[in-house]
């Protein structure tokens, strides 16, 4: 499809939207009504499930993942955008685009594919099929934040308000996909039973060779160091804004209005500082503390 055409089925998208709930957690109205088609989802043994909570860094580690799997060779991973690369199950489109969900069902095996639900709402063939998962977790701070951008620049998500307004929605676990704290914590607590790779993106931004050896171990891929090398160099953050594969820019303005904010905003730890008061920082460590308490999760706000 080509982008014009795209475009007049972007318009029809309908723009902020208010969230549906599924199950206690606010949903976008199309992954509400598809829920049934979802939740009967049929994965694969093979299947690689990449989840995380929205602006955790998904696609920051699928452009790793990609490169890993084509042997670090960037023009490979340059043969469609990312959506098209690594389908994310759980978006649904207007018609005639194809949702997420039939991409991955139209793709031959071994897929990897993406999904920011909660751990209690993911088909329940991934558990049955045993697949490997990678969850990426970034601090609440610097996720808000990014999100709060996201917002702004995406119409297909609510109206965000103010900064100070979205921060109370996502503390009220009222925004898109819920909990922050629910989300981390289900994942973190699910890979005592199931094989994932639970990962953080302060993790990735201090040392991305370590972390992307955790992740060639983890799908059982032999690295070489000059592989290692072309795959830290192709997912920095400047490679990845520039990269039209990767950033975005084959999806409309009239969706995502790169003017309003980038996709590949800032890439950085600690961005959260320009945008919290102290009394939000303490109230969000508060919170989080209750939350996560007993869980042994930790989460770093500052490299
Ligand atoms: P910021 O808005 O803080 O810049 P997602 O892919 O889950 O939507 O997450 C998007 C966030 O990850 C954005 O955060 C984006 O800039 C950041 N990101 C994407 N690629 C990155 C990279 N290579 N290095 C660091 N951050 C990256």
């Amino acid at each position: 499809m080509d982008l014009r055409s795209k475009e007049e089925v972007f318009n029809s998208v309908s723009k902020r939207p208010k969230p549906v709930l599924v199950e206690g957690i606010p949903m976008l109205r199309a992954t509400a009504e598809n829920w049934d088609l979802l939740w009967g989802f049929a994965a694969r043994p093979d299947d690689l499930l990449i989840s995380t909570y929205p602006k955790a860094g998904t696609t920051w580690i699928q452009e790793i993942v990609d490169m890993l799997q084509q042997g670090g060779d960037p023009q490979k991973c340059a043969r469609a955008p990312t959506h098209k690369r690594i389908p994310y199950i759980d978006l649904f489109f207007p018609k005639p685009m194809t949702s997420g969900l039939e991409d991955a069902e139209a793709m031959p095996s071994p897929r990897t594919l993406k999904t920011h639900l909660p751990v209690q709402l993911l088909p329940p063939s991934f558990w049955e099929q045993n697949c490997k998962i990678i969850y990426v977790a970034r601090n609440a701070k610097d996720n808000a934040v990014s999100f709060f951008h996201f917002h702004h620049m995406n119409q297909g998500l609510p109206e965000p308000g103010n900064w100070d307004q979205f921060l109370e929605d996502f503390l009220a676990e009222k925004v898109i996909r819920g909990s922050w704290f629910d989300h981390v914590r289900g994942w973190w607590e699910a890979k005592e039973k199931h094989p994932i790779l639970y990962l953080f993106y302060e993790d990735i931004k201090e040392d991305p060779a370590r972390e992307i050896q955790k992740v060639a171990q983890f799908l059982g891929i032999e690295l070489t160091e000059p592989v290692l090398k072309r795959i830290v160099h192709h997912t920095t953050f400047e490679s990845m804004k520039n990269n039209p594969m990767a950033n975005y820019s084959s999806l409309p303005s009239s969706l995502l209005d790169q003017t309003v904010s980038p996709f590949m905003r800032k890439g950085t730890v600690g961005n959260w500082k320009e945008y919290f008061t102290v009394a939000q920082s303490e109230r969000l460590d508060e919170i989080c503390a209750r939350k996560l308490e007993g869980s042994g999760l930790f989460f770093r706000t500052q490299l």
